[in-house]
């Protein structure tokens, strides 16, 4: 049975990391991506190929494209690639640490780590601003027709596409800006995480809101804070069945259609941008067919 890495439907783990690889030039990283397919468990790490790790292989995965970088007003959105993605989801961070080692050593030399970000869940599902996130999310089958793909053919199937940011936040920016105004930028209200219905257009939630676009721009996410130091934000995560959803509502936050940039970026700012391609899982490990691996 071909379905999505579970991973991705589970619900939002109490802890996360982030492994980005980069892919050592001499190495074809064919074997790396086998051995990781035989011991990774995609129900407690979620993996996602980067394009340049596909190219590598001589493969194209339909719908496997760069993350578009660019500008609005003020405003930049960076694209960072990478050749391969790790999402560890777990409980206890130690044990988030000692899979990272394993993991490092097992797709070595050929992927090469660049950078890990820790994530953990924030007083049961908060951005660290303290709004709700995820609810808007669609539940069961919508989340599965939202984030995979289907009628694809047989390795594409169950497949997902992932966009992912890391932005950072200013919290002396938000704390500036005052509860009913922290409200406007979201669109919705902290105490009770009602909508506001005449909430400017600016707003977060009426920028992305997903039933508002042509066609209906639905994405699983599955963001959650991170903080190191005294520097913290979230780590946005978004699954579709494609980019174009993502696409849509980015371009909306930063004003593409109408000039009107989305209030998040008053007090947040992305400082990365990727996106992978996550194969779907037959017979519960990876199938890795679309590129041309076993
Ligand atoms: C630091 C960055 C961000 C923060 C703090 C944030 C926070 C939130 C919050 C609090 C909500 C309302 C509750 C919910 O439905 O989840 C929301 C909704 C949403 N956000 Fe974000 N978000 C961020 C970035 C993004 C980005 C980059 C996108 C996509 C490009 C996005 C897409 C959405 C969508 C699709 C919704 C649901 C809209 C609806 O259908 O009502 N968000 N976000």
């Amino acid at each position: 049975m071909k379905t999505i890495q579970p991973g991705i439907l589970a619900a939002v783990p109490p802890l996360a990391r982030h492994l980005t690889f980069t892919l050592a030039a001499e190495a074809g990283p064919g074997p790396a991506l086998e051995r990781l397919a035989k011991s990774v468990d995609p129900g407690r790490t979620v993996v996602g190929i980067g394009r340049s790790t596909a190219l590598a292989l001589g493969c194209h995965v339909d719908g496997l494209r760069d993350f578009p970088s660019g500008a609005g007003r003020g405003l930049e959105i960076p694209a960072t690639p990478g050749a391969l993605w790790c999402w560890l989801r777990g409980e206890d961070r130690g044990e988030l640490v000692h899979r990272s080692r394993s993991l490092e050593a097992l797709i070595g030399p050929a992927f090469r780590l660049d950078a890990v970000v820790d994530a953990f869940m924030h007083d049961g599902g908060r951005d660290l601003t303290g709004y709700e996130d995820g609810t808007e999310n669609p539940t069961g089958g919508k989340a599965v027709v939202a984030a995979s793909l289907s009628g694809a053919g047989p390795g594409l199937d169950g497949s997902s596409f992932a966009a992912l940011q890391r932005w950072v936040h200013d919290f002396e920016a938000f704390d500036a800006l005052g509860r009913d105004e922290q409200d406007l930028s979201v669109g919705r209200r902290r105490s009770d995480n009602d909508e506001i219905e005449d909430a400017p257009e600016s707003a977060h939630v009426k920028r992305t809101a997903q039933e508002s676009f042509s066609p209906e721009a639905f994405v699983l996410r599955r963001s959650m804070p991170w903080a190191e130091g005294t520097r913290a934000g979230l780590v946005f995560l978004a699954f579709g069945r494609s980019f174009d959803a993502f696409e849509a509502q980015l371009g909306r936050m930063t004003g593409l259609d109408d000039g009107i940039t989305d209030s998040l970026f008053r007090f947040t700012r992305p400082v990365t941008g990727a996106y992978y391609w996550c194969p779907p899982v037959a017979d519960g490990r990876l199938d890795l067919r679309a590129l041309g691996l076993r």
